[in-house]
């Protein structure tokens, strides 16, 4: 079995998390389009199954669980067939926005009931998955008494030496947080500092003043959708087709061309971008065009990029044939800038391609100037759709469900492309 990431060794201790974790969302549910339109009867035992399974071969030790995911008992009942003893894996969850509406005793039957749907005695980290706010704006929110509850669970405020409850939870965060929503929770005087905030973070969407804060606050920040969906991957592939089509052309005419010609096209056009004028798909395209640009210079020889089974299926026959894939060079831009990954994938051979871009296991760094070349492209849809996504959860599945629209001030620490 290929070597795993980051397994803890000392059973009883807090040791690092790993910084590539594995997404359940969707595990399970991978023939429904939405996931809020399923109900948790509609869970796909094998499906689930299935990827836990392959994600322990393939050396995922963390893994990155939700209330919301409504699979966490069959992710359970996976993780005990796979026979890891509970000290080689780490577990993480979130309470979804009905509890901390509710409060604290359903904010904590949650928790409990995470626990016992994992199988898991404790979880090594758990978030309140977004920052619910009070009854028509009322200070402090609601995700504030949901996050003191958890407190009184938690690892230096529970245990023998605290206030005598057991240690469920040995790492406190939050996920979807903006700044403003932190520094209400901060100053409400807490006992646990967070660990992290989890939220979106692809080089498409990369708000890089709110990723600035949070790091000079020292809060670990947990990145999701690094693929955006499998999104960009998508888009790059396209993008490397119509490259090799337009090389081919050139090949057969005899014409010399700009190696970037299409994308420029793609993208529509460099004077355009440059000025900072275009619609969405034009900005999109230039994100594709650069992860492109970057995969031709680590595949040395402008070769389109392969698929993950593409890939695997020339490594059987010689390594040397094994190309960095797009999906690879999203990660590592991910884990470059210092965020947790936790791309989610049904497929094998993709878990294992996803995993070979970690620290432990990747041979090749971006360069500072690939670097540079993916960041700085955030997208104007992608944070349209942040904004959306943001004003649609904080209230999900509460009374205050569909009241929030174009009622939340986001700010330039919210918005900024740039720090
Ligand atoms: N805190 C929050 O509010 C929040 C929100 C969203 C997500 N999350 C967490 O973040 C995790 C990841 O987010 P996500 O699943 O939305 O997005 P993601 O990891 O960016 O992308 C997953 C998609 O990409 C495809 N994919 C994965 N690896 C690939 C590869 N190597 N090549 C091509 N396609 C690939 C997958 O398809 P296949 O399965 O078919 O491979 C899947 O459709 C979730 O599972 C969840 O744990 C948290």
């Amino acid at each position: 079995m290929a070597s795993t990431v980051s397994a803890p060794t000392t059973h009883g201790e807090l040791s690092e998390l790993p910084t590539m974790a594995f997404g359940t969302c969707k595990v399970g549910f991978g023939k429904c389009e939405f996931l809020r339109n399923a109900s948790p009867t509609d869970v796909d035992e094998g499906e689930v199954e299935a990827a836990i399974l392959g994600a322990v071969a393939a050396g995922y030790r963390f893994f990155d669980c939700a209330q919301f995911y409504m699979n966490e008992a069959a992710v359970g009942r996976a993780l005990q067939k796979s026979g890891l003893p509970r000290s080689q894996y780490f577990l993480g969850s979130k309470v979804w926005p009905d509890n901390i509406y509710g409060g604290a005793e359903p904010v904590v039957a949650q928790l409990r009931r995470s626990i016992q749907d994992l199988q898991c005695g404790y979880l090594d980290v758990y978030l309140v998955h977004w920052p619910v706010p009070g009854e028509s704006g009322k200070k402090p929110g609601k995700h504030v008494a949901a996050y003191k509850a958890l407190e009184d669970f938690t690892r230096g405020v529970a245990g023998e030496r605290g206030n005598g409850n057991e240690v469920l939870i040995q790492r406190l965060g939050v996920s979807n947080y903006r700044v403003a929503d932190f520094e209400e929770l901060t100053r409400s005087g807490l006992r646990v500092f967070p660990y992290c905030n989890q939220f979106e973070v692809s080089p498409d969407l990369c708000r890089e003043r709110t990723i600035a804060y949070f790091h000079a606050k020292n809060v670990k920040i947990q990145a999701f959708r690094s693929l955006g969906s499998g999104r960009l991957v998508a888009g790059v592939a396209a993008e490397a087709q119509d490259r090799g089509a337009e090389r081919q052309k050139r090949l057969q005419s005899g014409e010399q061309g700009s190696k970037n010609q299409n994308a420029t096209e793609r993208a529509g056009g460099e004077s355009e971008l440059s000025s900072g004028a275009g619609d969405g798909r034009e900005e999109e395209g230039r994100v594709f065009s650069a992860v492109c640009d970057v995969l031709e210079e680590l595949n040395r020889g402008g070769q389109s990029p392969r698929t993950a089974e593409d890939n695997a299926k020339s490594a059987a026959e010689s390594n040397a044939d094994r190309r960095i894939t797009a999906s690879q060079v999203l990660l590592r831009w991910a884990l470059q800038r210092g965020f947790t990954v936790m791309p989610k994938s049904l497929s094998r051979v993709r878990q294992e391609e996803n995993i070979a871009a970690s620290d432990e296991r990747c041979g090749w760094r971006l360069s500072d100037a690939q670097m540079a070349r993916l960041n700085g492209l955030t997208t104007t849809t992608a944070l349209a759709r942040f904004q959306g996504q943001y004003e649609h959860c904080i209230v999900a599945n509460t009374a205050l469900e569909g009241s929030m629209k174009g009622k939340i001030a986001f700010t330039d620490i919210d918005l900024a492309r740039t720090v």
